[in-house]
């Protein structure tokens, strides 16, 4: 039995450009939910933001809470995160959004159109600014190629205890796809590569991981 508590981001965030329109990505949600499902199957309370997916939640142990923009999930996740035991940032939050949001819808036009985008709060960073010691802080590295060292780069600027790197690069694996390879490095380099899986599957291993990582952290063997 898990008795603890996991904040998991999941899904895309959209940044709203006109009352129709936003920018995206083809995040869809389904590794962070998977993930969040396996933690709750263990016996954990989950605490789920998600952004703008077509998924549903099955096991009671998770509340979920529904966000749209970065900013909105930049606040749940500061509210929510000193209540928790860990945090897993599955989300493919958007980097950039628009400066203003139009209140008008932006009309066709022949000439070329040009966005103003300022940078969003990243989510990961703000949490491992703010992260105890008894806190443990996941993130995941989505690259177009599996590249360890940036994926190093990015477990040290945002303070993270573990990274699971995802290679859109990889067949079948990442964003759209109901299976994914992944290879997860914590400090030290990598600790755990797998095979390409379905997704359930990979949130177990993920989920193995974490928990091996925070008993090895308070010394339970
Ligand atoms: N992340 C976040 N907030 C952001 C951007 C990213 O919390 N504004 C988190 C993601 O959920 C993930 C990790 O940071 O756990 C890395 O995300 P990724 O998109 O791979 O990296 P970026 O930091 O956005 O860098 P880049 O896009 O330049 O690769």
């Amino acid at each position: 039995m898990l008795n603890k508590t996991y904040l998991v981001t999941a899904g895309p965030t959209h940044e709203q450009i006109d009352p129709v329109r936003y920018i995206g990505n083809y995040s869809s949600g389904k590794m962070g939910f998977a993930i969040a499902e396996r933690l709750a199957e263990l016996g954990a309370n989950v605490i789920l933001i998600a952004g703008p997916v077509a998924l549903e939640v099955k096991n009671q142990k998770i509340l979920r809470i529904d966000i749209v923009s970065a900013d909105q999930m930049f606040e749940k996740c500061q509210d929510y995160f000193p209540t928790c035991d860990g945090a897993i940032m599955v989300a493919a939050v958007a980097d950039f959004k628009p400066v203003k949001i139009r209140s008008e819808k932006i009309k066709r036009s022949d000439e070329i159109l040009t966005l103003s985008l300022c940078p969003n709060p990243d989510i990961a960073a703000s949490l491992g600014r703010i992260k105890r010691a008894n806190q443990l802080l996941v993130g995941f590295a989505l690259e177009t190629t599996v590249d360890e060292q940036k994926a190093m780069v990015k477990l040290r600027q945002k303070n993270l205890d573990l990274i699971v790197l995802n290679s859109l690069g990889d067949d079948q694996a990442g964003f759209k796809f109901d299976t994914n390879k992944v290879t997860i490095l914590d400090q030290s380099g990598v600790i755990f590569t797998s095979d390409l899986k379905p997704k359930s599957e990979i949130a177990i291993e993920i989920v193995n991981k974490i928990i091996e990582s925070q008993q090895g952290r308070a010394g339970i063997s």
